[in-house]
């Protein structure tokens, strides 16, 4: 299987609102793969497609034109082979932590019994084997992500999608919480594709950070990082590429506003 991407987007395009009055193109001919086993951050400015492509890439949006593969198979709905993180943990609040984590195997059909020993073992691999009996409001914000992420490695996805998943989260357990999220995927074996603002976090865990423009979203660049990890923010390397990353979005970023502002005196003038 060696050499299948685990995803490949081929010129996506995606319309919303394309019959109402005002059509807005998010991304345009997008195109990018993400190897298996490969952790692939997205970074670009608000509003340029991103949490747009991850439901594109989960089956939850349907894309305008282009095509989106899983496997080498088109992606025409949402598959338990493809799992998603939201930004703010989206637990079950009258759920046990033992309940939510093994929700999706509890469809399948797996026993309660069964279900009761994965979800103890998952939990463990998340340093929360003692709570299964929990529920989620005890809970503090980076456990319940925590949660989230246990809850997606039970049906074991080939892809992780994860949207901002630590954005809430305090600079000392977002810290804990990336070096958590690196160990997981080695364990796992999954490709996983991030979104995040912080280009820190980007340069902390990425083979890969897809840079994309302001939208319509294309890749404006794709760059491996070969530094191996844990990667030190001190290293002239890290800090070279700091550097180009807050360059590209400036850049983009810039362009986003001065667009706007176009578009908000157009507006007036009409
Ligand atoms: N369901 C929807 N219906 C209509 N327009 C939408 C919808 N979802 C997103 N959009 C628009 O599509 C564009 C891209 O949105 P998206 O949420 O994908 O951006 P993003 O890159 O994730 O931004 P952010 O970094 O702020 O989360 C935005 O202009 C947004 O207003
Ligand atoms: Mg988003």
């Amino acid at each position: 299987m060696a050499g299948i991407p685990a995803v490949s987007c081929k010129q996506v395009s995606k319309v919303w609102n394309p019959d109402g009055a005002s059509p807005l193109l998010a991304l345009d001919e997008l195109s990018f793969e993400v190897a298996r086993g490969e952790f692939v951050v997205l970074l670009g400015p608000s509003g340029c497609g991103k949490s747009t492509l991850l439901y594109m890439i989960a089956g939850l949006e349907s894309t305008t034109s282009g095509t989106i593969e899983s496997d080498m198979l088109p992606v025409t709905g949402p598959s338990s082979d493809r799992g998603m993180i939201f930004q703010e943990a989206s637990l079950f609040p009258w759920l046990t932590l033992a309940d939510n984590v093994t929700f999706g195997l509890g469809l399948r059909g797996m026993s309660p019994e069964l279900r009761r020993d994965v979800a103890s073992k998952i939990l463990k691999k998340v340093g929360l084997g003692d709570m299964l009996d929990k529920r989620p409001e005890e809970l503090s914000g980076g456990m319940r992500q925590r949660v989230a992420v246990a809850r997606a490695l039970a049906m074991q996805p080939m892809v992780l999608m994860m949207d901002e998943p630590f954005a809430a989260l305090d600079v000392q357990t977002r810290a804990k919480m990336q070096d958590f999220l690196l160990q997981i995927w080695r364990d796992s074996g999954a490709s996983i594709i991030l979104v995040t603002h912080s280009i820190e976090e980007a340069i902390s865990l990425a083979d890969r950070i897809v840079v994309f423009t302001s939208r319509p979203g294309r890749v404006k660049k794709d760059i491996r990082i070969d530094l191996e990890r844990p990667r030190n923010p001190r290293d002239p390397a890290y800090r070279r590429l700091e550097e180009e990353l807050s360059d590209l979005l400036a850049d983009e970023v810039d362009r986003a506003f001065a667009d706007q502002q176009r578009s908000e005196a157009g507006n007036q003038s009409a």
